[in-house]
Order: structure tokens, then sequence, then C-alpha cells
């Protein structure tokens, strides 16, 4: 028995040499260690034996066993530790190589057009005022001279929440709020943006857009003012050689009102598709703030003028960098954005 305890522990070592994944080493301790192995058939063996044999026997049994054991132990951390080597060249990370260039982000298209205009009108001495998107019906229109069912109110497809409250339609219900904040002083603010109608949506119209309202009031303030600010915006977004004509108009809020054009800059007058061969090109609507509405806002128009306008921001926009549908705007489409 001695003998075959020999052998086997040396057969066992060898075959082990050979074993060098972790199922395999499974396999051989099964077959070397396990119940039904050969070891454990000696084992239990040992009780047969002439008892003079049977104390070396099972000492040299239970030595075996150690000794296979230690070696599978052994044999179990080493193949580990390959394992582990192996994966960590697998899966090395080069830490020298540069990283991924993060995409720096930028400003939209009509925030951009906003802050041109601010920078223009600042020169002017306007600071910004910033009004409300959600209004009332009473800022809106009826503060602005227009009474409930007043017709002009058709110019406006508005956009309700319920009788009282909806989304603006225009940012003039701003000339109010900046009245009452700072009567009896004179103003000068602009009124930048969102304004929201229920508009059929087309290349030319948004149900939502940006514009810039312009207010000054004070003791003296006249048309002539009017017009050297609607001249001077023009030149400094369009040009130096911009012409400008102001037509004849009618809004509630204003009186006289005026239309303000200026040569188209596609065609410089001569007349094209954009301008519908007209030569001109519609910026703002304008005039002196009506003595209604003056008085609306705390101020007394036996004393007090003003003078007051809206502006479209994408609408300019357009022009200038030629974009023929105004959808792109609000589209979130990346690859129009990231143009400018
Ligand atoms: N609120 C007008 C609109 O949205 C534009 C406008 C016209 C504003 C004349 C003004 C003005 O301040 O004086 O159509």
């Amino acid at each position: 028995m001695l003998k075959q305890l020999d052998e086997l522990q040396e057969s066992a070592l060898q075959e082990l040499e050979r074993v060098s994944t972790l199922e395999s080493l499974d396999q051989w301790r099964v077959t070397f260690l396990g119940k039904k192995s050969e070891l454990s058939q000696l084992l239990r063996s040992v009780g047969q034996l002439p008892p003079a044999e049977r104390p070396t026997a099972g000492k040299r049994c239970n030595e075996v066993k150690i000794v296979l054991e230690e070696a599978y132990t052994a044999r179990e951390s080493a193949i580990k530790a390959a394992v582990l080597a192996q994966k960590l060249t697998e899966e090395a990370i080069d830490v020298t190589l540069p990283g991924r260039p993060m995409r720096l982000g930028h400003l939209h298209l009509s925030t951009q057009t906003l802050r041109q205009m601010y920078a223009i009108f600042a020169e002017m001495g306007f600071q910004v005022f910033d009004a409300r998107e959600v209004e009332t019906d009473e800022y809106n229109f009826e503060l602005l001279n227009m009474p409930p069912a007043h017709p002009a109110r058709d110019m406006w497809d508005t956009l309700y929440f319920n009788e009282s409250l909806l989304l603006r339609t225009h940012t003039s219900p701003g000339q109010i709020h900046a009245m009452r904040k700072y009567h009896p002083e004179p103003i000068r603010v602009i009124l930048p943006g969102m304004c929201f109608r229920y508009e059929q949506v087309t290349a030319r119209s948004e149900s939502m857009f940006h514009q810039v309202e312009g207010l000054a009031v004070g003791r003296n303030i006249t048309m002539a003012d009017l017009k050297g600010t609607m001249y001077n915006l023009a030149r400094q977004m369009f040009g130096e050689d911009r012409r400008v004509r102001f037509r004849a108009s009618y809004f509630p809020f204003t009186e006289p009102s005026m239309e303000v054009d200026m040569d188209c800059i596609i065609c410089k007058g001569q007349g094209c598709r954009v301008c519908k061969h007209t030569g001109w090109l519609e910026i703002a609507g304008s005039g002196m703030v009506h003595p209604v509405v003056l008085r609306n806002g705390g101020y007394d128009p036996d004393e007090y003028s003003g003078f007051a306008f809206g502006l479209g921001v994408e609408r300019p926009a357009m022009l200038k960098y030629h974009i023929d549908d105004i959808r792109h705007f609000f589209g979130n489409d990346l690859r129009f954005l990231r143009q400018f």
C-alpha cells in the first residue's frame, strides 16, 4: 500500500503541473481528493490491513492527503494570479493618451441677436427691463387702450389660460409695468422677451418668438427722438448706408403710429423676393405713446410724452444670415444652431 501511495502522490503532482485553468483544477481536485478518489478508497481500506501495518499506512495516507491539498492551494493561487495578470494587460489603459475634447456649446442665435441689440441700445442710454411672459388680459390689452371687445384685439391671436390670464402676445404690456414702477421719473428702457401667438406656423411666423420693446417717457420727447433711435438701430445692426422710412400705421397704444421700414439689405432697394419686390423691409412698429396709456402708467399726458417701438428679433437675424424659415430657430436641430 505504501508503494501505491507513493505512486499516487507522484502521478497526482505530475498531473497538477499540467493544470492551468480553474475548471481543470477543480476536475483535478475531484479526481485526486474527492470522495471517490483512489486516496479516499485507500484511507477507507486501512482498517482492513493487519493491525501492525495500520499506523504506518494511516499516517502515510494522511501525509499524502496533506501534500496534495497544499499543492492544490498553491496551484489555485498561481492560476488566479496568472488570470489577473492577463486581465490587467488586456484591459490596460494608456493614461498618457490625450483626452477626448469636450465640445463647447455657444449662445443661441436669438440670444446673440438680443445681446447685439442690448449693446446698441445701451449706447443710447436704454436699460433692460424684464417683464413677465404670463400676463393678465388687463396688461396685455386693457391698459394698452384696448377694452374688452375692442376690434384691435384681432391683431393678436391669443393663447388664453382662462378669461383673464394669457401668454403675452407682445412685449408691450411691459410698458405699463415699467411706467408704474418708475413714475414720475423719466424712463428709457428696452423690454426684451418671448411672445406667444396662436398662429398657423409657417416659414414666416412661429407661435413663439422674441421681441424687443422700447419705451422712452419724459418731458419734451418728440417723434424726432423716435426717428433718431430707429435710424441708429438700423445702421448699427445692418450697416452705415441703411436708409429708413416711416409709414403711417395704427396701434391702439400709440398716436400717431408708424411702421418702420429699412431698405432691403439683400437687393439694396432694387426689389427682390425677400422684400416682395418693394425694396423695403419692415423692422418695427412704433409711435408716440397714447395719452391713455401714459395715464394708465401714472404719467400726466399734459406734462409728459413718450415714444415706443416693438422690434422683432428672429426676423432681423433671418435677414442678416439669409435664413429662409423661422421654424429653424426653435426646431432644436444642432446642424442649424451650430452654424452661428
Ligand atoms: N406690440 C406690437 C406688436 O406686437 C408692436 C408695437 C407697435 C410695439 C407699436 C410698440 C409700438 O411699442 O409703439 O405687434
